[in-house]
């Protein structure tokens, strides 16, 4: 690997927001600590960073975010009590989260967009690439997508985004790109971008999904980025400014992903990711798939 590649460490999570969308679980408890079957969704998300290769991770949080903060920390009273009853089964499990990564924490104070969360992180980051990953969507660990566009942004340098194609209707709830091909099938370059077009202003299907290796030139560009759609400081128009411009930053490639993902902010594929991972696991899956099929003969 040469000088102006260097190795990518650092890991970003925004996680200040206010998970409305899941009123009333999320009143006196973070959206991020919500448990997919019997991890909370935040864990997930920095075991996709740790097995990409990342294992120093920035949550940008807020009020109310404490949990997290506890989550990712020793608990040193549960630990004995479970060392005591020989339960080493589940001791491991409280363990588990407090090994997993070097956890690092900056409030965002205001809410200002995800481009301001991603701004609060520029002390820790430095000047380096780094990744930056969105909590609301949970990756199956089987379909490794962080880890290819590593290796994208250590192969082309600039900034490498995740993107999936999506039904023309569902656009508009995403950033959108457009994009040219390139030698690999998986990898398109990307020569703009749009916040959440309408369908009949999108200028293609794909959809970006939130997992971003950045340029630390965003960050210059995040400063003097205005506040866009929705009145916020977008991510997305700060990319926009290195797709357009290669010279500072550039450029931007796509990685384009067609395996498992769960939009964990949305209360019916949040149902759907659970009932998934559910069946699939080993402890619980036999059991809970019996269940679920003489539970869907009853209902249909
Ligand atoms: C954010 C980004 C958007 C992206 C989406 C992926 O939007 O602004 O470009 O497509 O995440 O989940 P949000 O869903 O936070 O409104």
């Amino acid at each position: 690997m040469t000088q102006s590649h260097p190795r990518i460490s650092k890991a970003v999570i925004p996680a200040a927001g206010l998970g409305t969308r899941f009123l009333p679980a999320t009143k006196a408890t973070p959206k991020e600590m919500l448990p997919v079957v019997d991890k909370p969704a935040i864990q997930y998300v920095v075991e996709e960073a740790v097995s990409a290769g990342l294992d120093d991770v920035l949550m940008v949080t807020g009020r109310n975010k404490r949990p997290l903060e506890d989550h990712f920390d020793r608990n040193y009273e549960l630990e004995s009590a479970l060392q005591k009853k020989g339960d080493a089964g589940r001791l491991a499990k409280v363990q588990e989260s407090s090994d997993l990564a070097t956890m690092h924490y900056v409030r965002q104070g205001d809410p200002k967009g995800l481009g301001h969360a991603v701004l609060c992180a520029a002390p820790h980051v430095g000047h380096e690439p780094f990744a930056v990953l969105l909590g609301d969507d949970l990756i199956d660990p089987r379909d490794p997508l962080l880890k290819r566009m590593v290796e994208v942004q250590e192969q082309h340098g600039g900034s490498v985004i995740a993107l999936m194609e999506v039904a023309p209707e569902q656009i508009h709830l995403y950033g959108c790109a457009a994009v040219d091909p390139t030698a690999d099938s998986d990898v398109v370059k990307v020569h703009d971008l749009v916040e959440k077009p309408a369908a009949a202003d999108a200028p293609s299907n794909y959809a970006i999904i939130g997992r971003y290796v950045l340029d630390p030139h965003i960050f210059d560009i995040l400063r003097k980025t205005e506040p866009g759609r929705g009145g916020e400081i977008q991510l997305t128009d700060a990319l926009q400014q290195l797709a357009a411009d290669e010279k500072v930053g550039g450029p931007v490639h796509g990685v384009v992903f067609k395996g498992r993902r769960y939009d964990t902010g949305d209360r019916g594929d949040y149902l759907r990711a659970i009932v998934r991972l559910a069946c699939e696991r080993e402890d619980l899956g036999p059991d809970f798939r019996t269940w679920l099929r003489s539970y869907v003969a009853e209902e249909m």
